[in-house]
């Protein structure tokens, strides 16, 4: 069952570009990811969100609000984040505008069913990359341990409901061949979308941040990430694949055993103060309203 973990992050600023134990490309692959996550996850709320009154089955409705309030705290937490980016001088407040523009047009065109299934292929997204960096810890190895712990709070709720808007899908559209054909459309327009967007956008951050140097390392270090026998991609193919048989279900791989974690990281990131406490970039925050006010 998702719980909603009321966690803060003070994230230090000046470690926005390198916080990654890999170094700065690395560092900004997952910054662009950050960018995506307010808008995006917002759009899987509103998505899940409309077809809360279909559902009868009462544990998927507390699974649904679950979701709902993990979402929520992510999206707030990577505003945060991404405010962290512009207080680091990175084109984050620009990159941003380009997700939420794009957002609003699929809610204004696309109907409700292919919102829904564009979500469920995210949320697949969000699991097959959580699971990766929950399955080596060197992944999200980092210099600045409130980063990973970031990361890995939102690996380990990622994957605590990563079925809940696929079993609303089920739940709500009608069994058959359309539904399947609706929902691998979905995956194939989301990851050619999703990836044209974090590349865009990692490159971006790249370019802003050049100054920096070491490129040759840089790169062969990325692409080793990227690419490597352990990289990214090559991890996530087969589950990835997965996702086009008609019987898939994201509990397939049962990986709940990744799970047995979180208390240990919620613990470690209320010893950093992880809670309750305003930081840097949110003090900062609050300043500019009360000017404004
Ligand atoms: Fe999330
Ligand atoms: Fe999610």
């Amino acid at each position: 069952m998702p719980v909603r973990r009321d966690l803060r992050f003070p994230l230090p600023s000046e470690r926005a570009c390198d916080w990654h134990a890999l170094g700065p490309y690395v560092t900004h692959f997952f910054n662009a990811l950050s960018l995506l996550f307010p808008a995006g996850e917002r759009y899987f709320i509103d998505s899940v969100r409309y077809y809360r009154d279909r559902i009868e089955d009462p544990e998927l409705k507390k699974q649904v609000l679950g979701f709902i309030g993990q979402e929520a705290m992510h999206t707030r937490e990577h505003i945060e984040y991404n405010e962290t980016l512009k207080a680091a001088g990175l084109p984050a407040a620009h990159l941003e505008k380009y997700v939420v523009r794009l957002l609003d047009f699929g809610r204004r065109n696309a109907p409700h069913s292919v919102q829904l299934a564009q979500t469920v292929a995210l949320e697949h997204y969000t699991a097959m990359l959580a699971g990766m960096l929950l399955d080596d810890e060197t992944r999200i190895a980092s210099g600045v341990p409130i980063y990973a712990q970031l990361w890995t709070w939102h690996a380990l709720e990622e994957t605590e409901h990563k079925a809940v808007s696929f079993d609303v899908w089920n739940a709500v559209m009608r069994p058959g061949l359309k539904r399947y054909l609706i929902r691998a459309a979905a995956m194939l327009q989301i990851t050619l979308m999703f990836w044209t967007i974090v590349f865009w956008f990692h490159t971006r951050l790249l370019i802003a941040d050049r100054h920096r140097g070491g490129h040759v390392r840089g790169i062969w270090t990325l692409m080793r990430f990227l690419f490597g026998r352990r990289g990214v991609f090559p991890t996530i193919a087969l589950d990835w694949l997965r996702f086009f048989k008609p019987s898939f279900h994201p509990w397939d791989h049962d990986n709940r055993s990744q799970l047995a974690r979180i208390d240990s990281v919620v613990a470690a990131v209320e010893a950093a103060g992880g809670r309750d406490k305003p930081s840097a970039v949110r003090a900062r925050m609050m300043a500019r309203s009360q000017k404004s006010a």
